[in-house]
């Protein structure tokens, strides 16, 4: 007699008893997972719950307010939102090493958290949205080097904190299936696998601001363009890239001399091999005109016909 509704009242009690009286912290980062965690968490135990939901400035087009509208706007969590992008920009500058950008915004991100977690009197607990995948995963030193390498942030190693962890017995689709129950909208729970490092390691090589914000534009405008065709739901995972290369183009009279975008477009089951999506051409031609005409400084637009392998999903 097993429903989502029954897991949530026993979480729900389950969560009740174990804090009692006490505070709870946890890192949101805008994705599934830990936003689910949020939401029970604050059926569960209301103001005894503290988000802290680092913007690092390498977030999507609009993604920070919309976190902000649905978890503290719709839902009412107590979230603080450290605008850290500065932070994050400055310790990146003149870094162009994939591995070594991660690393850093890996890092800062726990330097971040730590800050502002020290500002918090009296935590006694940290929740985290671990899944029942990671719980089996984290056995074997495969997974570990894996892990390590995907997964920004981390504990930090004085760590006083016992862990909640209310999503370790589920698999992904049963946190989908959880959100919706606990009436999370769509977007938020059906969004896309969105790396850690996040739109730092679409911009290829060197982090600018001006690049930022052209990858930023025209993946918000693939978003859209994706979503009105219908095919959100169909993809696994699609954006764009800024390759930093320039080349030659020409609008009205004037040759132009700007950048490059990719566009990378995947369907998968698990992220661990991926074939390139089938756009139809006609959507791709929609998408490559608006992000031309509507985002400053591209004059060019490449579709990546790559599967998974030989290449991977991100470019970096
Ligand atoms: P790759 O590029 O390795 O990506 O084929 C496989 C999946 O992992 C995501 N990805 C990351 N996720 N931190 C993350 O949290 C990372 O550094 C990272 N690199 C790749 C990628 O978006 C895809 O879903």
């Amino acid at each position: 007699n097993w429903s989502m509704q029954n897991f949530i009242d026993m979480e729900v009690e389950k969560i009740r008893d174990l804090v009692g009286d006490k505070k709870v912290l946890l890192g949101l980062s805008g994705g599934v997972d830990s936003s689910v965690v949020g939401v029970l968490l604050n059926k569960a135990i209301g103001d005894q719950l503290t988000c802290i939901f680092v913007d690092h400035g390498l977030l999507r087009k609009n993604e920070g307010d919309q976190v902000m509208k649905s978890l503290e706007g719709k839902f009412g969590l107590n979230i603080i939102r450290v605008d850290a992008k500065d932070r994050f920009l400055s310790k990146l500058e003149g870094i162009s090493d994939p591995e070594q950008k991660r690393k850093i915004i890996g890092n800062e991100f726990i330097y971040v958290f730590n800050d502002e977690a020290a500002k918090l009197d009296g935590i006694d607990y940290l929740a985290q949205g671990t899944l029942y995948t990671d719980v089996i995963e984290s056995g074997t030193a495969t997974a570990q080097t894996i892990k390590s390498h995907h997964n920004v942030g981390g504990l930090p190693e004085d760590m006083t904190f016992e862990l909640i962890e209310p999503l370790n017995a589920l698999f992904k689709d049963e946190v989908r299936e959880l959100g919706l129950e606990l009436d999370m909208p769509e977007s938020l729970v059906w969004r896309q696998p969105f790396p850690g490092p996040g739109l730092g390691i679409r911009v290829i090589g060197e982090i600018t601001e001006d690049k930022l914000e052209i990858v930023r534009e025209s993946d918000a405008i693939l978003r859209d363009e994706i979503k009105k065709a219908g095919l959100d739901r169909d993809i696994w995972q699609y954006f764009t890239v800024l390759p930093g290369f320039k080349s030659v183009g020409v609008m009205g009279d004037a040759r132009t001399y700007d950048y490059t975008i990719g566009i990378r477009a995947i369907t998968s089951i698990d992220g661990m091999t991926a074939d390139f999506a089938r756009i139809p051409w006609d959507i791709l031609q929609k998408i490559s005109v608006r992000i031309v005409n509507e985002v400053e400084h591209v004059n060019r637009i490449v579709y990546d016909i790559t599967s998974k392998p030989p290449s991977t999903v991100e470019w970096e």
